[in-house]
């Protein structure tokens, strides 16, 4: 069974690949990819793509590593994605993502400006993160580490930085990077990811469908108060385009 997660990377890719240049394989990056446990189930959806994972964390960039040892066309780099990743081109992604990384992220223009500089022009750069630390929080000390990363970001060291993000400011640092947003998309509701968790291995459809109708009615859910929808859907991902901006003139 793929979890609702997955589903949405298979989403997000299957956008990506259908806006790749005919001759070439999608060329996909993943800034703070973790362990990258998502990425080898990709390869069913689409054999031929290239991936670049960033983790800075060096347990999380080893375990990266092996799951992707027998994935084609796959590296991971170690490093923070506030510097330029080595020996990738930019201006050369067909997707650019982040998955439950920018509520973690202490510089976030530094963070949206790099994954912009890669997005080729025409390419897509999706953030998806997870408002549940700030929403549903379940300890005193994720509650503090909430409270501390919306006030005092300064003194939170970058392993534990967390807190609240609002759509408009993610918007307005896509736009300050060159990136028009394009739509935004709410998903992973908390009973919905309870429900999973009795369907592992289970062979039944039934989280497949909660996707696709996660998919098929995000106009409805955007009828409802943004306060309430985010408690309600608190995976929100931001998806935009490169045209214009600093990068790239339209024409
Ligand atoms: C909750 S994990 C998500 C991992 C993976 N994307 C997933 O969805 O399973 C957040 C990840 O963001 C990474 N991260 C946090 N700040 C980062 C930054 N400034 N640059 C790159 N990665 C960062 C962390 O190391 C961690 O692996």
């Amino acid at each position: 069974m793929k979890s609702l997660k997955e589903q949405f990377i298979g989403h997000v890719v299957g956008e990506a690949i259908k806006r790749a240049p005919a001759g070439r394989p999608p060329r996909i990056m993943d800034l703070g990819c973790g362990t990258a446990s998502y990425v080898p189930p990709l390869v069913e959806q689409c054999p031929n793509f290239e991936y670049v994972g960033v983790e800075p964390i060096e347990d999380s960039y080893t375990r990266a590593k092996e799951n992707l040892a027998g994935v084609p066309n796959a590296k991971v780099h170690f490093q923070l994605a506030y510097d330029s990743v080595p020996e990738e081109k930019e201006n050369s992604f067909d997707l650019v993502f982040s998955l439950s990384v920018l509520e973690h992220v202490k510089d976030l223009q530094s963070f949206i400006s790099l994954s912009a500089k890669y997005v080729r022009r025409g390419g897509l750069m999706v953030h998806r993160y997870d408002l549940g630390h700030a929403l549903h929080t379940h300890s005193l000390k994720e509650h503090f580490h909430v409270f501390m990363g919306n006030n005092f970001p300064q003194l939170l060291p970058e392993r534990q930085f967390v807190r609240y993000v609002g759509v408009p400011e993610v918007e307005e640092k896509f736009r300050k990077a060159g990136v028009t947003p394009t739509d935004v998309t709410y998903h992973q509701m908390p009973s919905h990811k309870e429900l999973e968790k009795h369907f592992n291995d289970s062979g039944t459809t039934a989280v497949d469908e909660l996707f696709a109708w996660e998919i098929k009615h995000q106009k409805d859910f955007k009828k409802i108060t943004e306060k309430d929808r985010e408690l309600l859907f608190p995976a929100v991902a931001v998806w935009g385009e490169k045209w214009d901006g600093p990068h790239f003139a339209r024409g």
